[in-house]
């Protein structure tokens, strides 16, 4: 836990895309909670942390999605949970995402998570790690509707919380999205989220936004596209193409925050930049201590440089782990070179 609770200054926030919610109509609601706005952070574990998640929000997520949390470490003694789950009351709307593969314990762990007052719980039913999927918990559960069926109902049966799933177009060929996204809504879900590739795929070849497209027709609670949205021009394309309430953005945010502000990368200030990376760097420090907090920050330096001119021997000073004063200042000489536009996206 960061050792002080700061109250947040923001930065930068461009004045076109501020979210002050008394001056906004919201965009849509997950039941009663209201969300303002149309691009948010995709859950990713290893990246969707409290540090990062904080200053997507800042920088125009109009919520928050926790990195998904096993039911099992919840309904234990580990410590993990409690860090996953931690959040400032401005990321609010934040969801808590957990996963599982037996519909009581997602319950127990559920009730108990609540207690932590999140506005909303996720369901993760898109998760293809062999070790998640192969024991029927993350997509492992889409092979099996009549348990989702059951997990969604005991859900909304028993939280005061909505309850959220998100869902890849299936394990395999035999893509069964459409039937899954029918019994969220039916069983009372408050929102799907679609990634548009099955299990097999991974995250191989283009997200299908046919597919998303055909959920969001096909149901009237609202519904998250996510897949390869890279660019400011990809939010508007996805939402034209599917019609969808928003849009998530997973891998094209972390070299890029700043496309929650509609911005591309090659269009960041460099003043804007190093404010946010300097900002990351400290709440990463602040939440994790400095000798963990600096060699976490490492995976996100190396994608927020991946557009300055850097040569091998920049690239592994980077990956060095050392303590996180040094690492700023290093940082920084690399950001004072020049930016070459390049696809902002490995
Ligand atoms: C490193 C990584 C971790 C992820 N972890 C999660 C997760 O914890 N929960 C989840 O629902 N999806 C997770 N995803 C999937 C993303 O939320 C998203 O659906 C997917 O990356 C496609 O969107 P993108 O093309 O914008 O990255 C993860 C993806 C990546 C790349």
């Amino acid at each position: 836990m960061p050792r002080k609770q700061k109250k947040h200054t923001l930065l930068y926030f461009p004045k076109r895309k501020m979210n002050t919610k008394a001056s906004q109509v919201p965009s849509f609601h997950i039941r009663e909670v209201p969300i303002h706005g149309d691009t948010i952070l995709a859950p990713m574990d290893g990246y969707s942390d409290w540090p990062f998640r904080s200053l997507c929000r800042e920088l125009g997520s109009a919520m928050s999605y926790t990195e998904f949390i096993k039911v099992e470490k919840i309904l234990s003694r580990s410590k993990q949970p409690a860090k996953r789950m931690y959040f400032t009351e401005p990321e609010r709307p934040i969801t808590f995402q957990i996963y599982g593969d037996d519909p009581e314990l997602i319950l127990r762990a559920a009730l108990q998570i609540q207690e932590n007052n999140p506005d909303v719980i996720d369901l993760n039913m898109g998760c293809p790690a062999k070790t998640i999927a192969d024991r029927g918990a993350g997509v492992g559960m889409m092979p099996t509707p009549i348990k989702i069926a059951r997990t969604f109902r005991k859900l909304v049966k028993n939280l005061r919380v909505p309850v959220t799933g998100k869902i890849r177009l299936g394990w395999d060929r035999k893509k069964n999205y459409k039937l899954i996204a029918r019994i969220v809504e039916e069983e009372g879900g408050s929102l799907i989220a679609v990634h548009g590739r099955t299990k097999e795929q991974r995250y191989a070849g283009n997200a299908d936004w046919d597919a998303i497209a055909e959920v969001k027709s096909l149901v009237k609670i609202p519904v998250i596209g996510s897949g390869d949205v890279k660019t400011v021009a990809d939010i508007d394309r996805m939402k034209t193409h599917t019609n969808v309430d928003a849009v998530m953005i997973g891998r094209g945010a972390i070299p890029n925050p700043w496309i929650f502000s509609r911005l591309d990368r090659d269009q960041v200030p460099p003043e804007m930049l190093k404010q946010t990376i300097r900002k990351h760097l400290a709440r990463c420090v602040d939440f994790y201590g400095d000798e963990d907090g600096s060699r976490l920050f490492r995976k996100n330096a190396v994608q927020y440089v991946m557009m300055q001119h850097l040569t091998r021997d920049e690239r592994k000073e980077i990956l060095k782990t050392r303590p996180s004063a040094e690492f700023l200042e290093l940082l920084e000489k690399i950001y004072d070179s020049p930016i070459i536009p390049q696809p902002a996206i490995p």
